[in-house]
Parts: C-alpha cells; sequence; structure tokens
C-alpha cells in the first residue's frame, strides 16, 4: 500500500484539518534560533488553506514531561508562522480545553490556528496504549480530517502521530511526502559512488545504521565524538575524549565486515586536540595515533577532525554521486572546533549528484555555519527518522498512513 495524500481525502472546503507538524525547533532565551522546521512545514499549511480548510495545526516542542511548561510553550512559533504565511495564526492556549475549542469554532474557512504544545499532555507520549488512544480521541473531536507532515517524529509512537491518524481519514502531508522521495532514492537504488557520513556523539545511537548502510554503501566517513571508539578499536589512545568502550568490540566487528564487503571505512587521519572543552582552550593538530604524545598528555581531548581528515573527507564526498551526512564532525558551536564540520558541509554543496543533510543538529549546523538550504540537495527535517528509516526499521506514523518499505 502507498503513502495515501491529501487528494485522497476529498474536497476539504469549509472542512476542519488538524495537521501534525513538527515545529520543534530550537529556541534560546524564548527566541528561535533555527525555523527550519517552520518553514518546511509552511507548503502543506498553504495547500490546505487553498482548498478552504480550516487548518488547525497540532506539534511538540521540546521534551516537557506531560505538563503545562512555559519554556516549552509553542507561543513563539505561532507568531514565525503568521510572518512566514503573511496571514494570522491564531495561538491557543491548550490542547484539547476551552481554550482550543473556542479557537476552533472561531476559526473561518481558510484560517489557521496552532494549538499548545501537545507533549503538556500526559496522553500524547503515554506508554499506555489506551491513555494514548483517549487523549487522541479529545483530538479527534476537533475536527473533520487529520493530516500527518511532522517528518521528523514519524519515528514515535504517540497519540498525535499515530492513534489520532485511526480515528480520522487520514493522510500524509506534502512535507513527508517530499522527505520520502529523497530517503527512498537513498535505499532504493542510490547513484553511486555512495557515500555516507556520520559524526554527532554517540556510537551507540548510529550502530543500527552502521550496520545496516555497510552492505550498502561505498564509502563511510566517520567524525564527531564518535571517532575515537572507532581509533581505540584500532588501538589506539584516545586521551580525555568521548569514548563508549563497551562498543569497541563492535566496531572492531564493522571494521572486520567492511574489509569482507569491499567498503572503505575511512577514518581520521588527524584531530584537534584541546587542553579542555571550551572557546578559550588551547588547542592543536595531533595525528589520530599521537593524541596522547601532545603537551596536554592523557587529558587531551579530541573536539574535531583534523584538516588533513577534512581534506579526505571532501575529496571522498566531492567524488560522489550520492551523499548522507548526519551528525556534526566537531563542537562546531565553538568556532576552534567547526572547520571540519564546515569542511564537509562546504563539500556536500559542491557534488554533481544529491547531497543530503540528515537532521535537527546537522541542519543546525550549516545553517549556523551561514550556508544556505538551497546549496544541499535536500535538508533533512528529521534526524532520528531519516536515521531509522535508513536502518530499514518500520516507522509507526509513516505505516498508519498506508506506508510499507
Ligand atoms: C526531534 O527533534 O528529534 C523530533 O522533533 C522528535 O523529538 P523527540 O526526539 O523529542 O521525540
Ligand atoms: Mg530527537
Amino acid at each position: 500500500m502507498a503513502l495515501r495524500t491529501i487528494e485522497s481525502l476529498g474536497a476539504l472546503t469549509g472542512k476542519t484539518v488538524l495537521l501534525r507538524c513538527d515545529l520543534n525547533v530550537p529556541l534560546q532565551d524564548g527566541v528561535i534560533t533555527d525555523d527550519g522546521r517552520i518553514r518546511a512545514s509552511v507548503p502543506t499549511v498553504t495547500d490546505l488553506v487553498g482548498a478552504g480548510a480550516r487548518v488547525v495545526i497540532v506539534s511538540h516542542l521540546g521534551r516537557p514531561e506531560g505538563a503545562p511548561d512555559e519554556r516549552y510553550s509553542l507561543a513563539p512559533v505561532a507568531a514565525r508562522l503568521a510572518e512566514l504565511l503573511g496571514a494570522p495564526v491564531a495561538f491557543a492556549t491548550d490542547t484539547v480545553g476551552p481554550d482550543a475549542e473556542a479557537t476552533v469554532r472561531d476559526l473561518p474557512a481558510g484560517g489557521v490556528a496552532l494549538l499548545e504544545n501537545l507533549r503538556f499532555n500526559p496522553g500524547e507520549t503515554s506508554k499506555q496504549d489506551a491513555e494514548r488512544q483517549e487523549f487522541a480521541a479529545k483530538l479527534a473531536a476537533l475536527g473533520d480530517a487529520f493530516v500527518s507532515d511532522g517528518f521528523g517524529v514519524v519515528h514515535r509512537k504517540q497519540a498525535s502521530v499515530y492513534e489520532l491518524a485511526t480515528l480520522l481519514p487520514s493522510a500524509a502531508g506534502t512535507l513527508i511526502a517530499a522527505e520520502l522521495d529523497v530517503l527512498n532514492r537513498l535505499t532504493e537504488s542510490p547513484e553511486r559512488p555512495y557515500t555516507v557520513v556520520l559524526g554527532g556523539s554517540k556510537v551507540s545511537d548510529k550502530l543500527g545504521v552502521i550496520g545496516h548502510l555497510l552492505p550498502k554503501v561505498d564509502s563511510l566517513l566517520i567524525g564527531g565524538g564518535m571517532l575515537f571508539t572507532f581509533l581505540a578499536a584500532n588501538g589506539h589512545k584516545v586521551g580525555a575524549s568521548l569514548l563508549e568502550a563497551d562498543q569497541i568490540d563492535t566496531v572492531k566487528g564493522y571494521l572486520v565486515e567492511a574489509e569482507r564487503l569491499g567498503v572503505d571505512i575511512v577514518l581520521p587521519t588527524d584531530v584537534v586536540v584541546a587542553s579542555k572543552f571550551g572557546a578559550d582552550a588551547e588547542h592543536l593538530v595531533a595525528p589520530a595515533d599521537g593524541i596522547e604524545d601532545t603537551p596536554f598528555g592523557a587529558a587531551g581531548l579530541g573536539l574535531d577532525i583534523g584538516p588533513a581528515t577534512s581534506a579526505r573527507f571532501a575529496d571522498v564526498i566531492r567524488s560522489s554521486k550520492t551523499v548522507f551526512w548526519n551528525g556534526p564532525m566537531g563542537v562546531f558551536e565553538l568556532a576552534p572546533f567547526a572547520a571540519g564540520t564546515e569542511a564537509v558541509a562546504a563539500a556536500l554543496t559542491e557534488i554533481d549528484g544529491l547531497g543530503v543533510v540528515g537532521g535537527g543538529d546537522s541542519a543546525a549546523a550549516v545553517r549556523a555555519l551561514k550556508f544556505d538550504d538551497s546549496q544541499f540537495g535536500h535538508i533533512s527535517t528529521g534526524g532520528g527518522a531519516s536515521l531509522e528509516f535508513l536502518e530499514g526499521k518500520k516507522l509507526p506514523g509513516l505505516e498508519v498512513l498506508g506506508w510499507q518499505q
């Protein structure tokens, strides 16, 4: 069965459509620092408005623990969405309470409302099916149809992602459809050479995807905090760098498997080693097998890939036809450790083929480093979701919309 599209819902004029978006954007003191997910949600909103629907948007933000928490209010998101739409967005201060009911009742055809954070309600993320079901039923009572478009959250079995889609006529929005088009090109018949670049801090988070991708890719480039577990697997000392000692054996297994499959796992040959964690740390470039031979000794902390590694990674990326990148190469938030991430991003903008930036952190990184979205083949709005898709996992929020991998 294929993904149900908005057309399958029939005429929407005058109907109230609940629209699940992932408007989980980074905020600093109430100010949105990357509005990529809001911008990515606009086309579906505009389509539904154009179809004459009353559009009632629901989303989560952050991980509040099932109760209202001002720090995770969607109010700033409503304001930004209104700017982007060039039209008012009515904001309800609750999700299934009196304000939401009144806001939905007063919404004109073609009007847009955003309800407060779904996760202020324990039913949204409850582990109990019955509790999620009960919350989803209250949400369903607000609308006539449901459009699911929060790609970043389709790997979660949560009330507004899964149960709600079973209670109303439901379909996927255009963002989910667009994300799947691209991710399918990565899983079905990627143009070769196909390179995957993995960074970020935790090896254990990415192990599933490494195992699943090894038989499919030509090269796997390893950066970020997890590179040190790979170096340790090759017998190198890593000083005070991030290390997941319990993953070393698994990583050794992957190195052997890659050799057998003829896949190139490209590991850093040099790293930027710092005296401590901080933008004002002393730092220098050391060979990957000499991290403890710097003046910092065993206290040396690897915080980025080195320049030789950056150049090598950039070469591999530029000569690939398909590249998927998830996870920063270093601590890009601190200027002295941003060069590796910047080099990977720059190379991705130069490829003659499909370059995909997967996920929250990597997307935020390319924008923080002042790249423009249009320079990349695709920037996915889902980090965990796109990785789980590439791992070949079943994603509840897609299956419930008719998707089968
Ligand atoms: C994300 O940012 O990863 C998505 O919005 C999902 O959020 P979650 O990881 O808190 O479920
Ligand atoms: Mg997440």
